[in-house]
């Protein structure tokens, strides 16, 4: 595999569309899942230039930072704790549209205005979270939010 993203400029919809057989692609033959979460995060990067996306790892009693693209961000975060916290904790995604108004939520960077949060659940527990976060208020509604669950099916945990 080493082709390059094929980059869709229609609508939302459109773009995830475009975008979930390319991903299909990257991670058909790859069962390494730091490999596949670094190539979700690369594509959605690339597709929607999100100022922040990637992957927040269960591991014993936080999350941990995994594969991402964008800015530096916290590595450890607390369940119950800001927006990912939060969604690990109630097991459900969560689109916050202005994250000043979100009590608790963690600034790794100033420049975030709206956020989702994707729980990636396996075995009825959460293994993991795909956090994307944009420097535009109310940026994500529920087809990213159908979308993001979508892709993060395609992930063997
Ligand atoms: N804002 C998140 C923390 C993660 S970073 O934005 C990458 C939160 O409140 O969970």
């Amino acid at each position: 595999m080493a082709e390059d993203l094929i980059i869709s400029t229609g609508t939302k919809e459109e773009k995830y569309r475009d975008l979930l057989p390319q991903i299909t692609g990257l991670l058909e033959g790859e069962d390494d899942l730091i490999a596949n979460l670094a190539n979700i995060s690369g594509a959605l990067k690339e597709q929607f230039n999100w100022l922040w996306v990637g992957f927040y790892l269960v591991k014993k009693d936080e999350l941990v930072l995994g594969p991402f693209q964008g800015p530096v961000a916290c590595t450890r975060i607390k369940k119950g704790r800001g927006v990912c916290g939060s969604s690990w904790a109630r097991a459900t995604s969560l689109i916050v549209a202005d994250v000043a108004e979100f009590p608790g939520h963690i600034g790794c960077s100033s420049a975030s205005r709206s956020e989702i949060v994707v729980p990636i659940i396996r075995n009825g527990e959460v293994v993991a979270v795909l956090d994307a976060d944009s420097e535009f208020l109310d940026s994500y509604d529920l087809t990213d939010q159908q979308y993001l669950e979508e892709i993060v099916k395609l992930l063997k945990f």
